[in-house]
């Protein structure tokens, strides 16, 4: 019987991604099955985020939960990869010694070893960062639907002052741009219309280009198209002079031309690496969504400026215009640190009155969490804990308010969707995404609309979804 995997994740999408591929890559080595019931798991596998302190913590809670497991079934094998894996190392074991195996964001392709290893009850440590060697291991990813992630770059080189990501991820590294692009072929072939390029810090992107010699080397593949070595038996990822690399501009209009991809999202992307050749896509590639997630985490130049973002309020908002006057439906949305150490009411305020002049539809904003190991965290932080909820509070109600806003202005316009299923909880409904993202319903029966772009009218907003109807489904693409 074919041995279960069950994975659970925490933190983001690139965690997302990871986890998919460890199951494309287990299932490749040992034929494993997923399953959703860890009970009758043989390996489980826990792929973890330390952004904030609480999801740090929520590790060791879980582990514990798993115990008996482990005491039920002594050949159980647990792993936990991810930043607090990245992070923690092998005090993991110590703080919980039913883990056998700990592997950080860029060994994960190591799996199949160390879980070789851990049949034989031998503990396995490896967290090292041996660049973006991974993708070149993994097998061809499988994809269910018509949207799917692709990882472009990992790890980040900003260091701002609160975030943990450059220490446990490593710094920017790109995937080379055929590399990419033969993943979003493979994908497409498999039914993909949408591709949301991941990256920690995706404008960064420097894809490696194959030109002159280095093209030579270019039959060197693995059978999946990645290229493994150069004909001297270097990785030639990264390699090359300056005018060898594409930017995300020039990825994102490569990913266009693959035949059955009409939208692209990317995630996530650093205001100072806002490029002009990346606002001109927006004039040039229909494909590219008219939803822009940049994060600005303050309005506050002073608090921008203790962050170490690089750039000030100023400058923030004259990029976002200039996409704007290309897409004047663009929609925005940000990351926000909410009581960063020194934040006052004024530095608060000025968020808010940043949150009005962009108009931001949607937000991922937290509480400032300090990190060990990062530079804010020696900061003198005398915001009580009230005052930081309070101030979060009002943040998150102001942007819900602008969406509802936002989706109120969507009735009766027309809007491509791209159809995920059946509505939830709707009989003889089904359901899709609008750029923005937006949940649109509308009455159906006709399930060969599933996974194609369809025109909806919007005709109600609700509070959570929009209520439309199908334009002319011989329209639908
Ligand atoms: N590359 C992205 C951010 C990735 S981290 C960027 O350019 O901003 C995801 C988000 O987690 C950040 O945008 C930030 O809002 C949040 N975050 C990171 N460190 C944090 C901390 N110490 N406390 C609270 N939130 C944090
Ligand atoms: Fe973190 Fe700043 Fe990079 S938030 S991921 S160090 S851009």
């Amino acid at each position: 019987m074919a041995k279960k995997l069950f994975i659970k994740t925490h933190g983001c999408q690139m965690n997302e991604y990871d986890s998919s591929r460890m199951a494309d890559m287990l299932g490749e080595s040992h034929e494993m099955e997923l399953t959703e019931n860890e009970s009758e798991a043989d390996v489980i596998l826990l792929n973890t985020c330390s952004i904030r302190e609480k999801a740090q913590e929520r590790v060791f809670h879980q582990l514990g939960r798993w115990k008996h497991l482990k005491e039920k079934n002594p050949d159980l094998i647990i792993g936990v990869g991810g930043c607090v894996a990245s992070q923690e190392g092998k005090a993991i074991m110590h703080r919980a010694p039913v883990v056998d195996m700990v592997f950080g964001p860029q060994t994960l392709h190591r799996l199949p070893d160390m879980v070789n290893k851990s049949a034989n009850h031998e503990k396995v440590v490896d967290i090292s960062f041996p660049e973006i060697e991974k993708f070149d291991h993994l097998p061809a990813p499988k994809v269910e639907g018509a949207s799917a992630f692709v990882s472009i770059m990992e790890g980040c080189s900003k260091y701002c002052s609160f975030c943990v990501v450059p220490y446990t991820r490593g710094e920017e590294v790109s995937r080379p741009l055929h590399d990419v692009l033969k993943e979003v072929e493979a994908i497409a072939a498999q039914g993909v219309r949408e591709v949301n390029l991941l990256g920690q810090n995706v404008n960064a992107y420097r894809g490696g280009v194959f030109t002159g010699a280095v093209a030579a080397a270019s039959a060197n593949t693995n059978g999946l198209g990645v290229i493994i070595s150069d004909a001297q038996g270097n990785d030639i990822n990264n390699t090359g002079d300056a005018e060898d690399y594409a930017d995300l501009a020039e990825l994102i209009t490569r990913v266009a031309d693959i035949d059955g991809i009409d939208r692209i999202r990317f995630t996530t992307s650093h205001p100072m690496e806002f490029s002009d050749s990346l606002i001109d896509v927006y004039a040039e590639v229909p494909e590219l969504v008219s939803h822009l997630h940049l994060p600005v985490q303050s309005g506050s130049d002073k608090i921008l400026s203790a962050m170490k973002r690089g750039h000030g309020r100023d400058e923030y908002i004259a990029k976002v215009k200039r996409v704007q006057q290309i897409r004047p439906d663009l929609c925005m949305s940000s990351d926000f640190i909410i009581g960063f150490p020194g934040e006052s009411d004024q530095d608060f305020q000025d968020t808010m009155d940043l949150i009005a002049e962009i108009g931001f539809d949607m937000s991922f904003s937290f509480i400032y969490s300090a990190r060990p190991g990062t530079p804010a965290s020696d900061l003198e932080d005398e915001t009580p804990e009230s005052v930081k909820k309070q101030r979060l509070h009002i943040l998150q109600d102001r942007i819900n308010q602008q969406a509802q806003d936002i989706a109120r202005k969507m009735v009766g316009k027309t809007e491509t969707i791209l159809v995920t299923g059946k509505a939830k909880k709707h009989e003889g409904q089904l359901q899709g995404r609008t750029e923005n993202n937006r949940v649109v319903n509308f009455m159906s029966d006709d399930l060969s609309l599933i996974n194609k772009f369809v025109k909806v009218t919007v005709e109600e907003s609700l509070r959570n979804s929009l209520r439309g109807s199908v334009v002319d489904p011989e329209l639908a693409y």
